[in-house]
């Protein structure tokens, strides 16, 4: 079969993470007989560079082309680099904010496991790791803070910013049903994650999600305030299955949740809509602080890349392959720099080029 992949390098370590990936896809390609064809789409500070903007249309119009895209990361560091001299709406954020709404793409899936080999790399106690945990984080990712009307202007003499923080019936119920569909398929688990003691969006949240919650008597779901579940992630994150929250607490627990499993350069994620297409990225960011030096760790971007195949393009036994292939790396004691243990002479340390290529090797 033939398959159109749009890629975004993006910017920071985002090339380097990419290259990598392709290069599994590639030796993938090869061993089972696919054919992958790659169009670079250029998007985040490398897309303002080139054309003034953080997404062109052009770029939209090449990602809705393809049969599903695969990101590195964008952005660059906010304090220093000259993208966030830019009104907010021409940033390199503002880019993948525009690509996630206009393809949709209502359900992020940021899976968080435990490596066994990572449990050295993780940075809570061996008695709160326990059995160690997997999770899949369910976020809300087209509506919320993120997209609701905001503004900045002078009231009474001093200057005052709103957010708006809107979810419809509709958007709660879309996300939830996935989120139990995934449950459905794990240990059948949902923790709804909201601050419904304080606001209306997380109370009609939990009203809807008990309404979806009806429709799967197998799974077991409750619900947790969301500063409660950031203090949970460190306390017991074994208890967690699903969580299903929306977009800006999914974006801060993912965060926390990939900390907890040793380093955010092993998570993927996913971004999907109603069709088969999907957007495939790393849950971590542009790192423009190592970016170029070749240690940033590919694996999350090759474990989205396996994501891809599973979701977008049914290739089970070639995503399970490459996930074969990351853990045996880990259990040969390859390394890159963000997952070495605290006591790291038995383990050797790899870059980036060095990872990508050994983990084509277990192939
Ligand atoms: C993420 C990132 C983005 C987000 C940024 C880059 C806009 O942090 O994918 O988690 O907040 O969604
Ligand atoms: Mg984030």
């Amino acid at each position: 079969m033939t398959y159109n992949i749009g890629v975004i390098k993006g910017d920071g370590i985002g090339p380097e993470i990419v290259t990598e990936a392709v290069k599994v896809l590639d030796a993938i390609g090869t061993k089972f007989g696919h054919q992958f064809n790659y169009t670079e789409i250029l998007m985040g500070g490398c897309s303002i560079d080139a054309t003034g903007e953080p997404l062109t249309d052009e770029a939209i119009a090449a990602a809705k082309a393809s049969d599903a895209v695969l990101m590195g990361s964008i952005g660059g560091n906010t304090s220093t680099s000259p993208w966030y001299k830019l009104p907010a709406d021409k940033r390199p954020e503002a880019g993948l904010l525009k690509l996630r709404k206009s393809l949709n793409l209502f359900a992020n899936l940021r899976p968080a496991y435990l490596y066994e080999e990572l449990k050295e790399a993780c940075p809570l106690r061996d008695d709160i790791i326990g059995e160690g945990f997997d999770m899949m984080i369910m976020r809300e990712l087209t509506g919320g803070l993120y997209f609701g009307e905001r503004s900045t202007k002078e009231e009474n003499g001093q200057l005052v910013a709103r957010d708006s923080l809107t979810y419809s019936e509709t958007e709660i119920r879309r996300i939830a049903k996935r989120g139990f569909d995934i449950a459905m398929k794990r240990r059948k688990k949902v923790t709804s994650v909201d601050k419904a003691n304080v606001l209306d969006s997380s109370r009609l949240w939990r009203k809807i999600v008990e309404e979806v919650a009806a429709d799967y008597p197998e799974v077991a779901y409750e619900h947790m305030l969301v500063d409660n579940c950031a203090m949970q992630l460190v306390k017991d994150p074994g208890q967690f299955d699903v969580i299903l929250t929306e977009n800006m607490f999914g974006d801060i627990l993912s965060d926390e949740a990939s900390m907890v499993t040793g380093s955010i350069g092993m998570l993927s994620s996913a971004s999907l809509n109603d069709t088969k297409f999907g957007l495939y990225e790393p849950s971590g960011g542009s790192a423009p602080d190592i970016a170029g030096k070749g240690i940033a760790n590919p694996i999350a971007t090759i474990l989205s890349a396996a994501m891809m195949l599973r979701y977008s393009f049914d290739l089970d036994a070639e995503a399970d392959a490459i996930e074969a292939a990351v853990k045996q790396v880990l259990k040969d004691g390859y390394r890159t720099i963000d997952i070495m243990p605290r006591d790291g002479s038995t383990v050797k340390q790899v870059g980036t080029v060095e990872m990508g290529d050994l983990i084509v090797e277990r192939l």
